[in-house]
């Protein structure tokens, strides 16, 4: 009775029998992507701990006070900083953000051996402390990386997914957008296969409320296509590259779109999603290959992909995009 808080109120009988985190969400690596996912989670209030992981331990302190000092603003009880794999223990969802940057100029795919052996450490290790969890790779080679993940973690393939085309959606129905003077939200469009250079738009799915724009313009997309709609692929596959030449790193989008795939996950919204997940056996895909298709997401990850009926040259642009991941895969001896 002598502290503060006990002349203050009469604390419940249970206080602290229910302490744990009902949604636990773990982001590792607090670099400009991590802390751009971190915030835009913080903003979307939908775990009641985040818990933050990164080897730079005084980075890692700044960011959580810094964050912890916004809480008045946000409603998420618990904001922590893991000193250790285990403070990371039972997280519903880990987000993966840790690893090297792409330097300016260099594809995704070059960077897949460091970050290879990053992952040889980090996922073992969160995977014992949370063998329930989904986990949502977006480092990069995020289809490569997300193989390794599912590989090294050992957790069936529906809970390994990785932030994929989520992004190059995004960038694709902006760009759309802008040509149409419409908002993202109301036009639709896929971009599917590789995050990266070999990745597959869907002309002929992209439509604005159920208008298919290729029954406007049969050749949408195509190079020589009137109003050079075949730019707007172009300029998606250079954004990363234009965005980093300008400022260093990407970050803003890349948060947004992660939050609202852990919001797709955590809240069972069984909403659609361009991610990286095990494709095998679809559209001729032979091997075991990550990469992008539209996937249902829920509590148990991937709930479903979808069959999307393609034309040939996007079957082949998907097999080939398959075909350039299976051969950096073939070469990691995992
Ligand atoms: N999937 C996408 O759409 C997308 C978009 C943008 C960036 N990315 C990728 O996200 C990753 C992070 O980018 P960034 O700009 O934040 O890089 P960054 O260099 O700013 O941050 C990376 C962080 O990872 C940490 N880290 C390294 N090894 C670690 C380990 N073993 N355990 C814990 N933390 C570790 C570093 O200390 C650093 O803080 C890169 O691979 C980048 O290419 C993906």
């Amino acid at each position: 009775m002598s502290t503060l808080k006990g002349k203050l109120m009469q604390v419940g009988q249970n206080e602290g029998a229910r302490e744990e985190a009902r949604v636990k969400v773990t982001v590792v690596g607090v670099g400009q992507v991590g802390m751009a996912c971190a915030f835009s989670i913080l903003q979307s209030g939908i775990a009641d701990d985040v818990t933050l992981m990164d080897v730079m331990e005084d980075k890692l302190k700044g960011e959580v006070l810094d964050l912890q000092h916004g809480s008045l603003f946000l409603k998420t009880s618990k904001i922590r900083a893991a000193k250790d794999y285990s403070d990371t223990a039972e997280s519903k969802l880990i987000v993966i953000t840790a690893g090297v940057r792409q330097r300016q100029g260099e594809s995704r795919l070059a960077l897949v051996k460091r970050n290879v052996e990053v992952f040889k450490h980090i996922i073992p290790a969160l995977a014992k402390h949370s063998p329930s969890a989904l986990i949502l790779v977006v480092s990069n080679p995020v289809d490569i990386l997300s193989y390794v993940t599912w590989k090294l973690s050992g957790f069936p393939q529906e809970r390994v997914i990785g932030s994929g085309t989520n992004l190059d959606s995004a960038r694709f129905r902006f760009l759309m957008g802008e040509k149409l003077q419409i908002h993202p939200s109301s036009v639709h469009g896929y971009i599917i296969g590789e995050h990266g250079d070999s990745s597959v738009p869907v002309w002929s799915g992209a439509n604005v409320a159920g208008v298919n724009l290729q029954t406007l313009i049969s050749e949408l997309g195509a190079d020589q296509g009137s109003d050079n709609w075949a730019e707007v692929h172009q300029a998606v596959i250079k954004s990363a590259y234009e965005v980093i030449k300008l400022k260093g790193y990407t970050s803003w989008a890349i948060g947004l779109s992660v939050s609202s795939l852990v919001q797709a996950l955590l809240k069972n919204l069984h909403t659609v999603h361009p991610v990286s997940t095990l494709v095998k056996g679809m559209h001729g895909i032979e091997g075991e290959v990550f990469l992008s298709l539209p996937c249902v997401l829920g509590w148990s990850g991937v709930c479903g992909v979808l069959n999307l009926p393609l034309k040939e040259a996007e079957t082949k642009g998907l097999q080939q995009s398959a075909h350039v991941l299976r051969d950096i895969l073939k070469d990691l001896n995992l």
